[in-house]
């Protein structure tokens, strides 16, 4: 297998640390940056201390343009088959190529904004992360010959300028998660744990293995302590997660559509997404959840839609807490009894002074999933992708506990 050496290597100027030996941690840190325009909201993971490879959780590898020489992979490699075996429906086959007797693995990445993918080339490069001990980074480490993928540069099309490739987080065995830890067997345990970051202003963070996880303030808050579980499903036509939800209620009463409309295996029920912005429900669902709201938030002065909303809001008129605004409380009912509690924070979405809109979108009547939980419906939840065991841990808001995604102390420190 590959060699993964730990190298030395400065991570700031200031500051440099020598990793002679695998720390006694179990887990790797990095920060998520959020990118904003006027239409995505894109998050990335910063690797190699400044690179943003922008959060993919479908994608199957990693790709960016790489620089001209690259080591190639060889066909019979496993890892080709594995990166070639991914293929969305909308793309055409990359060939392999020959050169000079040697054959070189091409496979088709795919720009998550556009949907466009291009040919590419398999190749190996080193990414550097931190360690942690979960309270701060504690020094670098150097990931050899990793498996990532050469795109032309026109794939970056339309993806925040600041971003240099995707980074896959993926079922796949070629996703970070997988390669941080299998097959190299440092001690790092499959799952990674992410937490999105409200603003461009904050660094979120994710987590690579097992916890503990500490976020400020409060000091001694370990994220992994207030977490829920719920199975974590894969199916055969994607490499996303899923969950089985199996019904949405609003402040305790039941949003009315059939349980048969988030039907696991026939309707999809809820895929996880890192690109959509705001969660989207099959319109039969939207439907419901919207009228079910409104009688909830009657007494809320409404006011003229803004799109892609279909139901905005006066806050000024509207009181605060802890959770964001004071709006009746939206949960998602997982099959397995647990509920995911979505309060203000994550359900209105301010678009100007004083109008906020119920943040979730019409995904239409014929949507093949009954529901997709995107970002804006994460940002400040603590969720915990368990690979190894498929489970999904989350915290739902952890500002109730006064602490956001922006809570990890990135301040490097020494092993202690
Ligand atoms: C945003 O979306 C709207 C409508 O979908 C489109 O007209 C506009 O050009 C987009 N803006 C950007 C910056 O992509
Ligand atoms: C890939 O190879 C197949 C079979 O040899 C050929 O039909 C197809 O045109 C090739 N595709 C490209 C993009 O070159
Ligand atoms: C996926 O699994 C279902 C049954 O669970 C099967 O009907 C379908 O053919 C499978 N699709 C693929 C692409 O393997
Ligand atoms: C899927 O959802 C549709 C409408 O949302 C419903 O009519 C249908 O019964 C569901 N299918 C299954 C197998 O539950
Ligand atoms: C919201 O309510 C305030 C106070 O009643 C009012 O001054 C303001 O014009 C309203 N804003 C909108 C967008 O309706
Ligand atoms: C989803 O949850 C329901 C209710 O507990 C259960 O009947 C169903 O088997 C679950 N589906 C899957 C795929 O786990
Ligand atoms: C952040 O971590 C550094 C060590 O890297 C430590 O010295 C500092 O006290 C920590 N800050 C807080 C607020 O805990």
């Amino acid at each position: 297998m590959h060699n993964r050496l730990l190298l030395p290597f400065i991570l700031f100027s200031t500051f440099s640390f020598v990793v002679l030996a695998p720390p006694p941690y179990h887990t790797l840190v990095a920060p998520i940056l959020k990118h904003t325009n006027a239409n995505t909201s894109l998050y990335s993971i910063t690797l190699n201390d400044h690179e943003h490879y922008i959060i993919d959780v479908d994608a199957p590898f990693t790709w960016y343009p790489c620089q001209i020489r690259h080591p190639p992979v060889g066909c019979n490699e496993p890892a080709c088959a594995v990166a070639r075996s991914y293929l969305s429906p909308l793309c055409p086959v990359a060939n392999n190529t020959y050169k000079y007797n040697q054959c070189y693995c091409n496979d088709t990445p795919v720009n998550p904004v556009t949907g466009s993918c291009a040919p590419s080339q398999l190749t190996n490069n080193d990414l550097i992360i931190y360690w942690t001990n979960g309270r701060f980074p504690t020094g670098g480490v150097n990931f050899n010959r990793l498996f990532v993928s050469c795109a032309p540069p026109s794939l970056l099309q339309s993806l925040p300028k600041e971003a240099i490739g995707v980074g896959a987080l993926s079922w796949s065995s070629l996703s970070l998660s997988y390669q941080f830890s299998y097959p190299y067997g440092i001690g790092i345990a499959r799952k990674f744990a992410l937490c999105l970051p409200s603003s461009s202003r904050a660094r979120g963070v994710i987590f690579f293995g097992d916890g503990p996880y500490y976020l400020l303030h409060p000091t001694n808050f370990d994220a992994a302590s207030v977490l829920s579980y719920t199975p974590l499903h894969g199916d055969n036509t994607s490499l996303g997660y899923f969950i089985n939800l199996t019904g949405i209620s609003i402040n305790g009463k039941a949003i009315n559509v059939h349980r048969d409309a988030f039907d696991f295996k026939v309707n999809g029920s809820a895929r996880l997404s890192s690109i959509v912005p705001y969660t989207t429900l099959r319109s039969n669902i939207y439907n419901a959840l919207l009228k079910e709201f409104k009688k909830a938030a009657r007494g809320i002065a409404q006011v003229t839609n803004v799109n892609p909303f279909s139901l905005c809001f006066n806050t000024s008129t509207i009181g605060s807490s802890r959770h964001g605004l004071s709006v009746p409380q939206i949960h998602l009912m997982l099959g397995n009894g647990e509920k995911w509690t979505i309060y203000g924070s994550n359900s209105i979405k301010q678009v100007d002074n004083d109008v906020g809109c119920l943040a979730f979108v019409d995904a239409g009547k014929t949507a093949k999933q009954a529901v997709v939980i995107g970002t804006y419906q994460m940002e400040n939840n603590f969720l915990l992708f368990d690979l190894d065991q498929s489970r999904l841990g989350f915290s739902s808001s952890l500002l109730p506990y006064g602490t956001t995604c922006g809570g990890f102390n990135f301040t490097v420190g020494g092993i202690v």
